[in-house]
């Protein structure tokens, strides 16, 4: 029955294709931004480590589980998890799954929109030589005058909100495929330029030992939460971005090869921009822990500083932009699928609807930084945009992640799973459906518990 079956949205072009473009979606903001402030947050080493443990036991096998349910069911989804659990003789509830993670996604586009939107005013002040010979008070200052102003902030989340929309609207293939093609190589290049100006700081190995030396005494179960979400959250996993371009997939590439693919190339762009990081903060005596703005108050200063800086600055923003860009596709891509599928509109006007409500909320986590920013306006501590991210990132996302190994690993028939994944009973689908039957799951679980008290992994 396999030949037949192919996604009305249309297919990659090839497996390459695919590798491009959930690549594109796995490397974005998480990767140069998120990971190494919440490694700073979190003291370092240990944290890397458990994250690094979590791509691992949770982030592989889910992700080849998502693949594998997208091809499967061949629609957006929130109808693939209707389709599957009918043909497998499960609940109808599961169709719940999808929409979780069609909300998961939205909620999460609301907010990285308008740190992309830094990442375009960035561009331009880079471009414009702003970084020239600047000090780590200068680029600290700079930083304070973008985020206090909510007109500029929604001025430039709304540039980027129209771009991914226009895109979308689109379809996710066209342009997605070239444009990746360039990019990862490029934006792996500048990254190890930057490494390079790092290795030169005078704090090169001090800065490796925040990275790589674990001391877990700096590490709390919020972090190990953290840590956790953050596997899903890099790899775009538990919402169902894989699993809607799993469904573009033609059939007869490996999902075990292609995953692995996947994870390395999303994995090592994360150690780089922390390896460019960590040694420029500890040279310039700044504070690991400073937060989101950890990325945009240390790389100007390299740039600032090398020969060519202002070129490098702005390439390296202009390739973060686009990382950004190719993973916002994704995360919309779900829902706006959905939408023509059962509510029978255009393309076009799916997204323009999508976009104009994540940017709504997007004024939101605008508003966090400046005239939200106070006591008042936050919950157990956490702005809106914290708790956005908080909610999304460390709960949904494991959460759709776990119900999605749960449905794999017991809900689909073994017969349904081996003619997915076109292997046969051997070693390797062994070891897979072991971990997503048990290991990922019971870790999940276990991560959840100890963050609510009910067990304590971390002995503190
Ligand atoms: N993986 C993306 C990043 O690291 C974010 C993302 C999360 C994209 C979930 C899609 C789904 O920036």
């Amino acid at each position: 029955m396999s030949e037949r079956r192919e996604s009305i949205h249309g297919q990659w072009s090839s497996r390459w294709a695919f590798i491009l473009a959930a690549t594109g979606s796995a490397v974005g903001l998480g990767n140069i931004w998120k990971f190494p402030y919440i490694t700073g947050e979190n003291g370092g080493g240990a944290f890397v480590l458990i994250y690094l443990l979590c791509i691992a036991v949770i982030g592989i096998p889910i992700m080849m589980a998502e693949i594998l349910l997208g091809r499967r069911g061949r629609r957006s989804p929130i109808n693939t998890m209707r389709f599957l659990a009918k043909s497998e003789g499960r609940t109808s509830l599961w169709r719940y799954l999808g929409w979780a993670g069609v909300i998961a996604g939205f909620l999460i586009l609301s907010y990285y929109s308008v740190i992309a939107g830094w990442a375009v005013a960035y561009f331009f002040r880079a471009a414009t030589g702003v970084f020239e010979g600047v000090t780590a008070a200068g680029v600290e200052a700079i930083f304070g005058n973008l985020t206090a102003d909510p007109e500029r902030l929604l001025a430039w989340h709304t540039v980027f909100m129209v771009m991914t929309m226009v895109v979308v609207s689109r379809g996710v293939r066209s342009g997605l495929e070239r444009a990746v093609r360039f990019l990862m190589p490029a934006l792996f290049v500048l990254l190890l330029v930057l490494v390079g100006y790092a290795a030169n700081t005078g704090a090169f190995m001090e800065g490796l030992g925040f990275l790589f030396r674990p001391d877990f005494g700096a590490i709390t179960a919020n972090g190990v939460l953290i840590a956790m979400g953050h596997a899903f959250f890099t790899l775009s996993l538990g919402m169902g971005a894989i699993m809607v371009y799993g469904s573009y997939l033609p059939q007869d590439a490996s999902i075990g090869k292609t995953t692995l693919m996947i994870a390395a190339a999303d994995t090592t762009v994360a150690l780089l921009a922390g390896m460019a990081i960590f040694p420029i903060v500890l040279a310039n005596s700044m504070e690991p822990g400073a937060g989101p703005g950890l990325i945009l108050k240390t790389l100007p200063i390299a740039f600032g500083h090398m020969p060519g800086g202002s070129f490098f600055g702005a390439l390296f923003f202009l390739l973060l932009v686009f990382a950004a860009w190719t993973s916002a596709l994704s995360l919309i891509e779900p829902l706006v699928a959905y939408l023509v599928e059962n509510v029978g509109t255009t393309r076009l006007k799916a997204s323009a609807w999508c976009g104009f409500g994540a940017w709504l909320l997007g004024v939101g986590s605008v508003q966090s930084f400046n005239v939200w920013s106070g006591e008042e306006y936050q919950l157990w501590g956490m702005t809106f945009f914290d708790v956005l991210d908080y909610l999304t990132a460390n709960i949904m996302l494991p959460l759709g992640g776990l119900l999605i190994a749960l449905f794999a690993a017991w809900g689909m028939r073994r017969s349904s799973l081996l003619d997915e994944l076109q292997i046969t009973d051997g070693v390797v689908f062994r070891i897979w459906r072991f971990l997503v039957r048990y290991v990922t799951p019971i870790a999940v679980i276990l991560i959840f518990l100890n963050v609510i008290g009910v067990i304590d992994l971390t002995g503190h």
